[in-house]
């Protein structure tokens, strides 16, 4: 059992409020407890994840938490202090019943239907709980929200399963990155978004001043020191969502499946003796020199997609070799080509992720900055020293509202931990 005051605040808060909502004479069984896990910011490799390659993200200090207690007759009882919502769903007949039940929830509560219904899937024995759910990673910003509340849902689940399931290195039901591959297919069930691995691995591994580098391919990962007394990951919030963004994701990746066929078969074509062509199965496979020789045989759009993800895919390398030279000034560089290719070449930026870079740019002290996650909205990172904040938030203030007629959000992140749970 933890200290409450060591909690973080969403928990601590949803731990409050739980006798307060749930104040009915339900039948629950064994303690209260809390669980949570954190939002991500990506230092870089931007949509690699589902190209087999490279990220680099960092867990931070923003969390979705659940605060409740297990009860005995198989219902999930659930209260979004966001939304201020209450939604309820059955563990009976998951996975079977996933469909039906989705379709009565509301958008937030398919999340944890969604992980609850791959954690029966996996066969994996499961109790009922009521939960007050909260959290501080902003919505839909691109700083993995969903994610956070996916794994978050996952840690609940192994909390109020009286130790039937656990999550651990060793010795448990499942590892941390099997609990990501399983919340990266509730996304998919829950929200028909395709996306990678990245935002939930990255939920999965945090640690405190630590970035992830995750090869999305073996799932193989090193931690990297990301603690750097006079840098501050600013994360700039535009304020748009846009409701194309899914669609856009799905678009995205499947251009990059039919860039690898075409790809593979034109080398195949060119170079009959090389084998090793034939195993092409991601853009992680194609290398700089391949795409240069054959990448003109594409369509122009897929050229360009492609390009974009090779290119992206050796920044991350690069910014892990800078890293360890506490090279800040070059990483910085690459987080603005980075930006430079989602915009151009990728096509996912929006003109106020553009703006908001924009006027990092033109701010001395401001090492990089580009857009964060999915895109067409959401937020930027922004990498800055932090002589340079001030000068910073008062230009965003400033020509943020002249130019685009919203407010920007401002926030700094520290990386933090993974997912956690406790007894209360
Ligand atoms: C979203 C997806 C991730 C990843 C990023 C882009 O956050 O959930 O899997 O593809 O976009 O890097």
């Amino acid at each position: 059992m933890r200290d409450i005051s060591s909690l973080p605040l969403p928990a601590r808060d949803a731990a409050h409020q739980f006798p307060i909502v749930f104040q009915d004479d339900i039948a629950y069984e064994g303690p209260s407890g809390v669980a949570w896990a954190p939002g991500r910011v990506n230092l870089i490799g931007e949509h690699t994840d589902y190209n087999d390659g490279f990220v680099l993200p960092i867990a931070v200090d923003r969390v979705a938490a659940f605060a409740g207690r297990a009860r005995n007759d198989g219902i999930v009882g659930l209260w979004s202090t966001h939304f201020q919502e209450y939604a309820q769903f059955s563990l009976e007949g998951l996975p079977g019943t996933f469909e039906p039940q989705r379709a009565d929830l509301p958008g937030w509560a398919r999340y944890v239907l969604g992980v609850v219904t791959e954690l029966a899937r996996a066969n994996i024995a499961l109790s009922g709980f009521d939960a007050v759910v909260g959290g501080d990673v902003p919505l839909g910003g691109g700083m993995s929200s969903s994610a956070a509340l996916e794994v978050a849902t996952a840690q609940a689940c192994a909390l109020f399963s009286n130790g039937h399931f656990t999550i651990g290195t060793e010795h448990a039901t499942l590892k941390p990155v099997q609990v990501a591959a399983l919340c990266q297919r509730a996304e998919h069930i829950a929200s028909g978004v395709q996306s990678g691995i990245l935002d939930q691995a990255a939920s999965c591994l945090g640690r405190p001043g630590k970035a992830i580098l995750l090869d999305c391919r073996s799932l193989d990962y090193a931690y990297l020191p990301f603690d750097v007394p006079d840098l501050s990951l600013v994360v700039l919030d535009t304020s748009v969502r846009r409701a194309l963004a899914a669609s856009a994701y799905n678009e995205r990746r499947q251009q990059c499946e039919e860039a690898v066929l075409l790809l593979r078969d034109i080398i195949v074509q060119h170079e009959p003796e090389n084998e090793a062509a034939l195993d092409i199965r991601a853009l992680r496979d194609v290398t700089q020199e391949q795409f240069d020789r054959y990448g003109s045989y594409l369509p122009e759009v897929l050229r360009r997609r492609a390009a974009y993800v090779i290119a992206e895919d050796a920044r991350v390398l690069q910014v892990v070799k800078l890293l360890e030279m506490d090279a800040f000034e070059a990483i910085g560089q690459l987080l603005w080509k980075s930006h430079a290719g989602l915009r151009d070449e990728y096509e996912v930026s929006c003109i106020e992720l553009d703006t908001l870079v924009e006027i990092a740019r033109q701010i001395p002290g401001v090492l990089g900055a580009r857009m964060l996650g999915g895109g067409f909205g959401g937020c930027t990172i922004n990498l800055v020293r932090n002589e340079a904040i001030e000068a910073l938030r008062q230009a965003v203030e400033q020509q943020y509202p002249i130019r685009t007629g919203l407010q920007a959000g401002f926030d700094i992140c520290r990386a933090a931990g993974a997912a956690e749970w406790s007894f209360l």
